[in-house]
């Protein structure tokens, strides 16, 4: 069984997709700790809900994100976790973080990467900028997460077509359905050892 941690900053309908896999038995892996760096987000309640460790971390109880990071590494290490999700967490993780997680850390990003990503590019302003830029097409990309923002490794990626009269509320819910599938998918392939890596590029074994 793969131990699976979490990262989130809000409502956490990423993490309860990943919850709900998990508990029909699609992914071999148990979430074992959640932690958010907002006490207001409404995943750590959708976690506690379904009977899993969820704990607030405030950043401003710590010198700088380097210390904030140790304590993260620390709770992780601490339940022996193998995989980290990154469910909407709007933080960015320092190099000691990735590098003890090495290709072991996953985020969704609610664009097609390389496009509409990097710093800044976060929630409404993705789909606010593919509206404005005037795409036909925009999407979701699960990916394994680098030094850099958005640069890591992708593991999957699916489009999703914006029609006239979308908005970024409407265009956002779309992605958004999108995400919720494509993320489960990309943790149970990390579960069943489906991912090759080489270089910056991942292969999917097929069965
Ligand atoms: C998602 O759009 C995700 O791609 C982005 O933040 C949002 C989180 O939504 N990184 P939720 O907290 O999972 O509902």
């Amino acid at each position: 069984m793969v131990k699976i941690g979490v990262l989130i900053s809000g409502g956490g309908s990423n993490l309860q997709a990943l919850i709900d896999k998990v508990k029909v038995g699609e992914i071999k892996g148990d979430i074992r700790l959640i932690i958010s760096n907002n006490k207001g987000a409404y995943g750590i309640a959708r976690g506690r809900k379904a009977g899993i460790e969820s704990i607030y971390i405030d950043p401003k109880e710590f010198e700088n994100m380097e210390e904030y990071n140790r304590r993260l590494i620390e709770e992780f290490k601490k339940r022996k976790i193998d995989l980290i999700v990154l469910a909407g967490f709007l933080k960015i993780l320092s190099k000691e973080f990735i590098s003890t997680f090495r290709n072991r850390i996953i985020n969704i990003h609610p664009s097609l990467i390389p496009s509409f990503c990097g710093k800044g590019h976060y929630g409404e302003r993705v789909h606010r900028k593919v509206l404005d830029y005037g795409c036909k097409i925009t999407g979701a990309t699960v990916h394994f997460v680098d030094e850099g923002t958005d640069t890591g490794p992708i593991i999957l990626q699916e489009a999703v077509r914006v029609e006239e009269g979308d908005t970024v509320e409407s265009l956002g819910k779309k992605v958004l359905k999108v995400e919720h599938r494509l993320l489960p998918e990309a943790v149970k392939l990390f579960c069943d050892n489906m991912i090759v890596l080489r270089g910056r590029k991942t292969i999917i074994k097929q069965e």
